[in-house]
């Protein structure tokens, strides 16, 4: 299995389509059934070989920090109830041989912006981002996962995971204009920030996962304010296409989109269901509702 060091995690923002709730607390804690949005992240990013979790945080983003670390107090107290499954859950939210490392966004200035702040701690080496708002599903292989495996066997190319949206929604993403090589992956040759859909190159829409060279951040330093009034990742990877390989990648798995409101609903109600606890009742109760 390919593996990959250190892993990202842009938590910066201000998560204004959650308000009133994100107004003091991060989208990224949000909980889908029992879980905040973050720690799914961090596991993927684990399964993928990560040591190292970067996050990049703003204000009001402490309790991010608290989750990921030790509980003295509670762990006392569940140990003394002996509540040892509960203990478990706390105890192992971060594995041993992992450590987080927090560097401040101090400005919301964008999602490239927020990348380029992890520069000092990466070093030169390949290395994951994951948008914690982006939920990705799957039984099997997680997206991160993928994409080291996919960097290894196509010799160090960064890696941009990609899903078919409808043009309709062409302006919620980066858009992506691919070649197909003769070994069957797909090329990044362009790429477009929030296309409106008559402008869009493709349906092929970026999603919240991302395995890049270290050669972004000399693109990142010399990217201007784009869309939206804010640094955009989108260019700098398509500032580096003319240098390096980029490659698509059509990821396996089911992704819910938890910065909105219906995404994040989506993720609670089909994770409820399939919640080896809750699942059984959750199913009746919702049969209850609709019949
Ligand atoms: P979004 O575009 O979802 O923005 O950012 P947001 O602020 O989180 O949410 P809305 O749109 O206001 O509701 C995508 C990812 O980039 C991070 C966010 O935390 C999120 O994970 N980000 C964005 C930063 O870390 N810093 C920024 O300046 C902007």
């Amino acid at each position: 299995m390919a593996k990959i060091n250190k892993a990202v995690f842009p938590v910066a923002g201000l998560g204004t389509r959650f308000l009133p709730v994100t107004k003091a607390s991060p989208k990224e804690m949000l909980p889908i059934v029992d879980k905040p949005l973050i720690q799914y992240a961090a596991e993927e990013a684990e399964q993928a070989g990560a040591t190292q979790l970067v996050f990049i945080t703003g204000r009001h983003k402490r309790s991010i920090e608290d989750h990921f670390d030790k509980a003295p107090e509670l762990e006392a107290e569940l140990k003394d109830a002996g509540k040892d499954k509960l203990l478990n859950i706390v105890r192992t939210i971060l594995p041993d041989h992992v450590n987080c490392i927090y560097l401040r966004q101090p400005e919301a200035l964008g999602l490239g912006h927020a990348v380029l702040c992890a520069k000092p701690v990466i070093g030169n080496e390949p290395f994951a981002i994951l948008l914690a708002d982006d939920l990705i599903d799957n039984a099997g292989k997680g997206v991160c996962e993928q994409m080291a495996d996919l960097h290894a066997r196509s010799g160090g190319a960064s890696i941009l995971s990609v899903q078919e949206v409808p043009p309709s929604e062409t302006h919620k993403y980066g858009i992506v204009e691919t070649e197909t090589q003769p070994d069957g992956t797909l090329r990044v040759t362009s790429m477009v920030e929030k296309p409106k859909p008559e402008d869009a190159p493709s349906n092929l829409a970026v999603v919240g996962r991302y395995l890049l060279t270290p050669a972004i951040f000399e693109k990142l330093e010399q990217t201007q304010v784009g869309a939206g009034g804010e640094i955009q990742l989108t260019d700098a990877i398509a500032a580096l296409l003319d240098e390096e390989v980029v490659i698509a990648h059509p990821f396996e798995g089911k992704r819910y989109d938890c910065g909105s409101k219906e995404g994040y609903l989506q993720a609670t109600v089909e994770l409820a269901l399939n919640h080896p606890e809750l699942g059984d009742d959750f199913r009746s109760y919702l049969k209850s509702l609709v019949l």
